[in-house]
C-alpha cells in the first residue's frame, strides 16, 4: 500500500522548540520515507476558537509556512496546503457528523482539557466542539495511513478510525482508509517551558520560538528555571527537573560534555551561569541555519504564498476525488451521468 502521511498545525502563532521536538523534526525525516507527505495549515480549525480574531490567523498562517520551510520541509517533496482552501473537507465533515454522537464527542479527553484551559464555561463554540470530526475529514480526504502528531492528538486519530469503520461498513464500500498515528519516541516528544512548566506553549508565555533572535534566546535562557535550591556555586545542584539540562540533553551534540557538566553540577562548584552559557551557545548554533533560511524566505513572501497556492491546488484534486467516491457510495450523486 502507498504510504501517505498527513499532518497539520493550527496557525495561532509562530512555531517554537516544543513544536520542533514534538513533531517538525519527525516530519522532516518522514518526508523522504513516504510516497506522499502532506502538511496542512489548519486555519479553519484555528478559527473554531478564534472567530473574532481572523487577523491573528491570517498573520500566523504565513509565519507557520515560513517556519516549515526554515526547518527543512521541502515543498518539492512535501505538499504544504491551507485547510480553508479545500472546500471538500467541509462537505465530508457534514457527512461524518451524522456518524458521530454528541456523547462520543463529549468524551474526547483532549477537547475536554482544551475546554477547561480556554475557559469556555457554558459557551463552547459548536465548531470547536466538533473539530475532531473535521480533523477526521482532513485525514481521510487524503486517504492518509500515517499521521505524525504529538501525544495529545491520539483521541483525534481514534475518532477518525471510528468514522472510517462506520462509513465503510454502513455504505459497504472500502473507500476510506484507517489512519495510524505516529507519535514521538517515549519521553522525547515534549520539552518543558523555560519556566519549568511541563508544556511549552505560547499562551503560557514560556516558549523559545524558532524565529527568536540570538539576543532573545540569550535572555530567555538566562531567565530559565534551574534548581531553586542551588543558591551558591559550591552547593550541590539537582539535574532532575532542571530545565537547562533537559534542553542540553536534547540539543547538545556533545553529550559526553553534558555528562561531565551534570557530574560537576551535582557535586557542587558549577554555577547556573556556566551551564546557561553553554545552552545559549548550543541553541544558537541549532537555530542559526533556521534563522538564515527564515530571513531568506521572508524576503520572498511571493514565493511562500505560491508554494501554499500550488500545494492547495494539488490537495484539492485529491480531496475532490475522495469526496466523489464518498458521494457515489452514498448515492448522493443524482445528476451524475453514469
Ligand atoms: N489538531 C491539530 C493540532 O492542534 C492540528 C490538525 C488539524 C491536524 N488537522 C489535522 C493534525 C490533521 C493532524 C492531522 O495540532
Amino acid at each position: 500500500m502507498k504510504k501517505i502521511a498527513l499532518t497539520g498545525d493550527r496557525p495561532t502563532g509562530k512555531l517554537h522548540l516544543g513544536h520542533y521536538v514534538g513533531s517538525l523534526k519527525q516530519r522532516v525525516e518522514l518526508q523522504d520515507q513516504v510516497d506522499q507527505n502532506l502538511i496542512m495549515i489548519a486555519d479553519m480549525q484555528a478559527l473554531t476558537d478564534n472567530a473574532r480574531d481572523p487577523e491573528k490567523i491570517r498573520r500566523s498562517l504565513i509565519n507557520v509556512a515560513l517556519d516549515y520551510l526554515s526547518v527543512g520541509i521541502n515543498p518539492d517533496v512535501s505538499t504544504i496546503f491551507v485547510q480553508s482552501q479545500i472546500p471538500a473537507l467541509n462537505e465530508l465533515t457534514m457527512i461524518y457528523l451524522n456518524l458521530v454522537t454528541v456523547s462520543r464527542l463529549e468524551r474526547n479527553p483532549t477537547v475536554k482539557t482544551e475546554i477547561k484551559q480556554k475557559k469556555f464555561g457554558q459557551s463552547v463554540p459548536a465548531g470547536f466542539f466538533i473539530y475532531p470530526v473535521s480533523q477526521a475529514s482532513d485525514i481521510t480526504a487524503f486517504k492518509a495511513n500515517y499521521v505524525p502528531v504529538g501525544d495529545d492528538q491520539e483521541p483525534m486519530i481514534e475518532q477518525a478510525r471510528e468514522i472510517v469503520r462506520s462509513f465503510n461498513s454502513i455504505y459497504q464500500k472500502d473507500i476510506l482508509v484507517e489512519p495510524k498515528g505516529i507519535f514521538p519516541p517515549k519521553g522525547q516528544g515534549r520539552i518543558p517551558g523555560i519556566d519549568g512548566n511541563a508544556k511549552m506553549s505560547k499562551s503560557l508565555g514560556n516558549a523559545i520560538y524558532l524565529s527568536d533572535s540570538a539576543d532573545e534566546v540569550k535572555k530567555k535562557v538566562m531567565s530559565m528555571y534551574t534548581d531553586p535550591n542551588h543558591i551558591h556555586v559550591e552547593d550541590p545542584g539537582s539535574v532532575e527537573g532542571n530545565v537547562v539540562f533537559t534542553y542540553l540533553d536534547i540539543f547538545d551534540p556533545d553529550q559526553a560534555q553534558v555528562q561531565e557538566l551534570k557530574d560537576q553540577y551535582q557535586k557542587g562548584g558549577l554555577g547556573d551561569v556556566k551551564i546557561k552559557r553553554r545552552l545559549i551557545e548550543v541553541l544558537n548554533a541549532f537555530l542559526d541555519p533556521i534563522r538564515a533560511k527564515h530571513d531568506e524566505f521572508e524576503a520572498n513572501l511571493d514565493y511562500v504564498y505560491q508554494v501554499l497556492q500550488d500545494g492547495s491546488e494539488k490537495a484539492n484534486e485529491i480531496a475532490n476525488a475522495t469526496l466523489e467516491e464518498v458521494r457515489d457510495a452514498m448515492g448522493i450523486n443524482y445528476f451524475k451521468k453514469i
